[in-house]
């Protein structure tokens, strides 16, 4: 591999403002590692921004610093701190010494707006650039513009000035046109007046709004779906905003032959691939890594988290996570499939069943009350009700291996490390602690006694 010892000038860095602590979230948590869809609030933003044209990323953090870092650990993204939360303006301030030297565009993104997708993020920086503006920012018109700072504009349609919420008179508040919270500016322009930024505004903080009005001209680009950028700043905004992906995501599947009968009650990450004509029951959660073949049916009332479903497999009010099942089964009710289980085509695996990191071979069954861990079964293996691999010793785990064609009789306890060979059968009620050979029957449990008219000595005269 060749070092290169030049590394070339970035052109666009964004800048994530995480730092705040979301007062009116009320909570212990950092307004911006509140989450939904399997990522945090400044997680989608970095993500949108991650599928843009930016050449780095520079996240600001200050309140919840140690957890908010931690967060981000495996983003690929610079950390900056802002020890004092003092403001949007003086967020951005704290960035300028990573920034020596440099001359290109700085992009500005409030961490608490995880809808904003990556289009919107490079049509500003390309307008920006087009445009040949100072700053440059995004505006949506809202029917309730409570809360968001109002831009007002110049009859040329630049922007004039940015007044916050609570800073507006009566009159000023009815106005719809909103600053959604994401920015372009040229730095060299910005610093100047960023670093002379004043505090004198209801709150006595330095907003990075009032800089808008010292740059000439400030391109506005107005968005035609508002929804992309609602800000999160309490727990109703968050369900809303969480119901807002969700949706966006289900009306992806549903166009690509996906039948989602209750949209309300399903919640698809967007990880998650799902082939067509599968059809997903209320009550039902995919997550992760998931990947769900043609035909497969799944719900109502089922998780599945990091899973593969074979196709035409039906799953209903079942847990599946970390495992892999093949086409043709039928899973639940109250199944939990977790951690490397890999179950083979056409197995059945029914109500109140547990599987752990174990593989079942193809038609294999276990349709009642069991517990299967660390264990491996053949072909054709059917486990009686209430069978029990005991894996564990109180130290390690063990395996457990069945040969193809066994059958286990109800409640038998296969005690591991244990080897039962092909076409084995167990005695119901058997606890089994050492190998069975192939075709072999195995009972190990007290001979059954029957007593005829017997009676308690105390009961006899
Ligand atoms: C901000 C804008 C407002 C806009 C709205 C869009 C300002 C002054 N106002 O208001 O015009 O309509 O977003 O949602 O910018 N943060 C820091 N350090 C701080 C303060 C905040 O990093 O000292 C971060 C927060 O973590 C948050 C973001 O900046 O991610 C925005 O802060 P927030 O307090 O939510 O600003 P808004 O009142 O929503
Ligand atoms: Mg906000």
């Amino acid at each position: 591999m060749a070092i290169s010892w030049y590394t070339p000038m970035p052109n666009t860095v964004a800048c994530v403002l995480a730092a705040g602590k979301g007062t009116r979230m009320k909570s212990r948590m950092p307004k911006v590692l509140h989450g939904f869809g399997g990522r945090t609030l400044v997680g989608h933003v970095l993500h949108a921004l991650q599928q843009t044209e930016v050449d780095q990323i520079q996240v600001v953090i200050g309140h919840g610093a140690e957890a908010v870092e931690a967060s981000l650990s495996s983003q690929g993204v610079g950390i900056i701190y802002q020890h004092e939360q003092k403001g949007t303006g003086h967020a951005v301030q704290q960035v300028a010494p990573a920034l020596q030297d440099f001359t290109g565009t700085l992009l500005v993104v409030n961490g608490d707006m995880p809808l904003i997708t990556p289009q919107t993020i490079q049509q500003l920086l390309d307008r920006h650039h087009s445009e040949g503006a100072k700053a440059s920012l995004v505006t949506a018109r809202l029917a309730d513009p409570t809360g968001y700072g109002r831009v007002f504009l110049k009859p040329d349609q630049s922007i004039e000035r940015i007044v916050e919420h609570r800073d507006c008179t009566p009159n000023e508040r009815l106005h719809p046109l909103v600053n959604a919270g994401i920015y372009c500016f040229d730095w060299q322009m910005l610093w100047p007046i960023l670093k002379d930024l004043s505090n004198n505004n209801d709150q006595g903080e330095y907003y990075l709004t009032d800089v808008i009005a010292q740059l000439t001209p400030v391109f506005a680009l107005e968005i035609r779906d508002e929804r992309e950028i609602l800000g999160v700043n309490n727990r109703l905004q968050l369900a809303e905003v969480a119901q807002i992906y969700h949706q966006r995501i289900l009306q992806h599947w549903m166009l690509e032959g996906v039948t989602i009968l209750d949209p309300r009650s399903t919640t698809i990450e967007d990880t998650v691939q799902l082939e067509s004509d599968v059809v997903i029951e209320p009550q039902t959660h995919l997550r992760g890594s998931t990947v769900v073949r043609s035909g497969a049916s799944l719900g109502p009332g089922s998780l599945i988290v990091d899973s593969e479903i074979g196709a035409e497999s039906v799953v209903r009010y079942s847990v599946i996570e970390r495992s892999r099942t093949g086409s043709q089964c039928a899973i639940g009710p109250y199944s939990h499939i977790r951690d490397g289980a890999v179950i083979g085509d056409n197995c059945r695996i029914g109500n109140f069943v547990e599987i752990k990191k174990s593989t079942l071979g193809n038609y294999t069954n276990s349709a009642h009350l069991s517990y299967l861990g660390d264990a491996t079964l053949g072909e054709r293996v059917n486990i009686g009700a209430g069978t029990i691999t005991a894996n564990y010793d109180g130290f390690r785990k063990h395996p457990t291996i069945i040969g193809k064609g066994t059958k286990t009789g109800s409640n038998s306890v296969l005690i591991a490390p244990i080897t039962l060979g092909e076409d084995v059968n167990v005695g119901a009620g058997s606890v089994v602690t050492k190998d069975v050979p192939a075709g072999a029957l195995v009972v190990a449990r007290a001979k059954q006694v029957v007593k005829e008219n017997w009676k308690p000595k105390h009961k006899t005269e």
